[in-house]
This record gives structure tokens, sequence and C-alpha cells, in this order.
């Protein structure tokens, strides 16, 4: 992100959501936005800034500590610039159980990048996330609000294609 402090700005259309989120709340209740406003913020500059936190708590009046402890605390918020497909790999029992130990290494062997890392053509970025609430269906990993599961080897070459078309 390149805009300084002050030139952080949702645009006019989000802004008009951001209201409608912080008015679903009293006025004293107004942290309770905190969470829609992120995702909002997330949307718009793809990745949460110091900056972008720092304006969603004036936005809420509320001070900038509350907001960074609640985006540091879900791993579906990201804290530094991210590629365009952002990898939520399941690192959990279950999922291991079914694979997905041998899956998860060779995604990264085929991406050439660890946990945390982006690929050099800005293209996929994985991250490690707990339980993604579909263990019956493990090895899974989740990219925005689509699941990918029961992965294979196949699998994994097949959506990785067709991700970077
Ligand atoms: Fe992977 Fe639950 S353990 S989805």
């Amino acid at each position: 992100m390149t805009e300084t402090q002050n030139t952080v700005e949702f645009t006019p259309e989000r802004l008009k959501i951001a209201q409608e989120m912080i008015d679903r709340y009293p006025a004293e209740r107004q942290k309770s936005a905190l969470l829609p406003l992120l995702h909002l913020a997330q949307e718009q500059w793809g990745w949460l800034s110091p900056e972008v936190m720092d304006y969603v708590g004036r936005m809420l009046d509320i001070q900038a500590i509350e907001v960074y402890e609640v985006a540091t605390f879900y791993t579906m918020f990201h804290l530094d610039p991210v590629g365009k497909h952002v990898i939520e790999y399941c690192r959990t029992g279950p999922c291991c159980l079914m694979g997905g130990e041998e899956i998860y290494d060779y995604l990264k062997q085929k991406l050439g990048i660890q946990a945390g890392e982006t690929t050099a053509d800005q293209k996929f970025t994985l991250k490690e996330v707990e339980c993604l609430a579909a263990c019956g269906m493990g090895p899974v990993f989740q990219i925005r609000e689509q699941y990918y599961m029961n992965l294979t080897r196949d699998k994994v070459d097949e959506i990785i294609a067709e991700l970077s078309r």
C-alpha cells in the first residue's frame, strides 16, 4: 500500500457500507462493528497495514491497540501484503490423519514457498490455519470463501493450474 495515514480512506461506496455497519449498533457499542469493518478494509486494500487499522480505529472512536488485538487474533486477517490467492491450509489433526502432511509438503514444494510466504509472481500466499470445520473431507484448504477438499497431488496440480491462468 502506498497511501500515507492521511490518505487512507474507504471508497465512497465502502464508506456508505461502513456507516451502515456502524449504525447497526448503539453509539456506545459501535466497537461491535470492528470485525465487519476490518473485512471491508481488507477487501479494499488486500491487507491490514497499521495505517488502515488506525483508520478503522478512528472511525469507531476506539484505541488503535483494540483494533490490533482483534486483527492479530484472527488468521483471516492479513497483516502483511499477500498474493492474489491466499491459501489457508488446515494443519489440524484430523486432516493430518487423512494425509494432510504429505499434501502440504507437496503444495509447498510446488509453489516453492513456506508458510507465510508469497510466490515471486505474487499469485499465491500460503498460510497455516487451524480446523476449517470440514474434517471429514480432509485434507482441506480454503481460498477466500471457497473450500478445496479431499486434496490429492493431482487435485493440487489442477487447482494451482486453474488459478495460475
Ligand atoms: Fe482439517 Fe478439521 S481438521 S478441517
